[in-house]
């Protein structure tokens, strides 16, 4: 099979992204992915994983995983062994900037890590991990670079996307990455502002970090959906999560096709250079 360099990973809402696509499991060293769907996307060729799918399983499922039991090494190694350099993913998100309204899109430039339970790396140095495509896999500890958590390059395409559609988004933000699956207390929420968040989701991470250690560039279209806890007066619910991610996901399809076509062949950011001084001598 051609190798497949651009990845896409969403919610259920995102299906039918691809055009006549192939479906397939992967078992990567982490377990089994979701079923991931492998076509073309306006004539470049795209694998699309369902992020709540379940493993394993050979049908489309919707959200059938929570956040903090998703497999995201599994996920984001399986489109590795795809081949895949790219991942836009999507993700629905809570506000706690005053400029940023539900409904709005961001493309966050940073994030902070409030996950508790997560595997965050690949590079345990017991599990071989294949990282170089023309080098055995290897044991390793890393110690990754983040300063640009989220692909430079990536976000301009998709920022750029945005605008050739005439559609508004916020450049950048923090994004503040919970544990889940409860949503905050307010008390949680007026720490995060403190500490400079802007969304508050339960997804991004580890995905970003996983895709960075295997030197992926990774980029995030993330929905505002509601007020994060105490804004507003009213209760958060999932109801209301998915009733206007679901309003927004045509424009976020359509960004993403737009943003894949403008996908240049070489990566001229720093991704693809991520292991670089970040393994032991
Ligand atoms: N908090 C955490 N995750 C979310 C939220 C929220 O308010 N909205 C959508 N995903």
């Amino acid at each position: 099979m051609d190798k497949v360099k651009i990845g896409v990973i969403g919610g259920s809402g995102l299906y039918e992204l691809i055009e006549n696509p192939e479906y397939m499991v992967l078992k990567t060293p982490f377990g089994e992915t979701p079923r991931i769907e492998v076509g073309h996307v306006k004539g470049r060729k795209v694998a699309f994983l369902p992020r709540h799918g379940k493993p394993g399983v050979k049908k489309k499922v919707g959200h059938a995983v929570p956040p903090f039991k998703i497999n995201f090494k599994a996920n984001v190694y399986g489109l590795r062994m795809l081949g895949v350099e790219r991942i836009i993913a999507t993700n629905a998100c809570g506000s706690l900037n005053m400029k940023i309204n539900p409904g709005d899109i961001v493309l966050p430039d940073q994030f902070i890590d409030f996950t508790k339970l997560r595997e965050t790396t690949f590079f345990d140095g017991e599990t071989a991990v294949s990282i170089w495509r023309d080098k055995p896999p290897i044991k390793t500890v890393a110690h990754v670079d983040f300063t640009d958590p989220y692909c430079p390059e990536l976000r301009k395409l998709i920022f750029e996307a945005c605008v050739s559609l005439g559609l508004k988004c916020h450049v950048q933000g923090t994004y503040v990455c919970t544990e889940g699956p409860r949503f905050e207390t307010p008390a949680e929420i007026k720490m995060f502002r403190v500490l400079g968040g802007d969304v508050v989701g339960m997804t991004s991470i580890p995905e970003a970090v996983l895709a960075r250690e295997l030197t992926m560039c990774y980029a995030s279209v993330s929905v505002s959906t509601n007020w994060a806890a105490g804004i507003s007066k009213e209760k958060i619910t999932h109801e209301e999560v998915v009733d206007l991610f679901s309003k927004r996901i045509t424009q976020v399809r359509e960004i993403i096709k737009r943003a894949i076509l403008a996908i240049p062949k070489e990566r001229r950011c720093r991704c693809k250079d991520a292991l670089k001084g970040a393994l032991p001598r």
